[in-house]
């Protein structure tokens, strides 16, 4: 049996029985695909580590089918974090709260907080309501990648990824097409007076503080919290990936569309816009590994917003690289 089946709703009720039953099933949201466990469920979730080699103490995102299950999953929630969720939810943003007791060790890694999202993917939607319906409360996913390597945009990158590491018996990747938003959600920590933005997303600082009317807390936490992506090296691809230098021959090359490949570099992507660049980033990082490139010139977004979430994952993915870009220097 193949692990992989697309989305309809025959296919995803029985995902959803999956779930119930402890399977581990991979799914599209609108950021990447997330590999899903009952987060009810510890043998469910301690399969999760495994599958990604991620260490045990790195919290997992609990995925909810709408905004009035927050109150399931936490405590003493702040006005301005109810705010958030109705301005934006469904949608790329994850809130970090005071946990309740059914937010577990298991899936906090141990904190008090807990994390939480309703995607705005549609079969995402379909997927976490029809395990609602079967009495489920919430789906803890992380990104279906190997712990460290480059989060999936597609089901055939999920299946590439940690597909060898999942049980065809049981297990489940839901093809849902390619991910709209490509980068992960931005994860806000709300357990402050004020908001603070602990990973960049599609929902950008702007937006928060609109919605909130509060200035976003610029104070880092450091390591006080567990950010698995907040770690320096994260998001990264086998070959190696230099900041805004241009490539040589036999090099991979991503840029705007408004720049011309250098000569003898293989073009990995020539997005139109920032949307379109964080949409594509991840399939062009794979695509080079694919290609069995050694080095990847990136040529960065510039200004603010989601050009910002798309500059945080490629410094951590260039990690082990070289860096020519303004901030790097000295
Ligand atoms: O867009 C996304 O957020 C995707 C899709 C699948 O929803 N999920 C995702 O999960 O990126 P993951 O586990 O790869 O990254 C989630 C990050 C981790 O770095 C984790 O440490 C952090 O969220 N996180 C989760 N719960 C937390 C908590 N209670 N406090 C602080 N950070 C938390
Ligand atoms: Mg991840």
């Amino acid at each position: 049996m193949s692990l992989l089946s697309v989305c309809t709703t025959e296919t995803i009720t029985s995902a959803a029985q999956s779930l119930q039953k402890g399977a581990l099933v991979a799914f599209p949201t609108e950021t990447v695909y997330g590999l899903g466990a009952d987060a009810t469920n510890e043998s469910a979730v301690s399969r999760i580590y495994v599958t990604k080699n991620r260490p045990q103490d790195h919290p997992l995102i609990v995925h909810i089918h709408s905004l009035e299950a927050m109150g399931e999953w936490a405590e003493n929630i702040s006005d301005y974090a109810i705010q958030l969720a109705r301005d934006f939810w469904p949608g790329p943003m994850t809130l970090i709260l005071e946990r309740s007791p059914l937010a577990a060790n298991f899936v906090t890694g141990g904190q008090d907080t807990v994390g939480l999202r309703v995607p705005a993917q549609p079969l995402a939607l379909a997927l976490l309501k029809a395990f609602h319906d079967l009495g489920g409360s919430g789906v803890a996913a992380p990104s279906a990648n190997r712990f460290g390597a480059v989060s999936p945009t597609t089901a055939q990158a999920v299946n590439e990824e940690i597909g060898q590491y999942l049980d065809e018996t049981q297990d489940l990747i839901l093809d849902g097409g390619p991910c709209l938003v490509g980068v992960e959600s931005t994860i806000i920590d709300c357990t402050g007076k004020t908001p603070q933005i602990l990973r960049p997303g599609a929902i950008t600082q702007e937006m928060i503080e609109e919605s909130t009317g509060l200035e976003v807390d610029q104070n880092s936490k450091g390591n006080a919290i567990r950010v698995s992506g907040a770690l320096e090296s994260h998001y990264s691809p086998k070959a190696t990936v230099i900041l805004d230098a241009l490539a040589e021959p036999g090099d991979g090359f991503i840029a705007m569309n408004t720049m011309k490949t250098p000569n003898g570099a293989i073009r990995l992507a020539s997005p139109a816009t920032v949307e379109q660049y964080a949409r594509d980033l991840y399939a062009a990082l794979r695509s080079a590994d694919e290609q069995g490139l050694s080095k990847i010139a990136v040529i960065q977004p510039q200004g603010s917003g989601l050009a910002e979430a798309i500059r945080d994952r490629l410094k951590k993915a260039a990690h082990n690289g070289l860096d020519f870009s303004p901030e790097a220097m000295p």
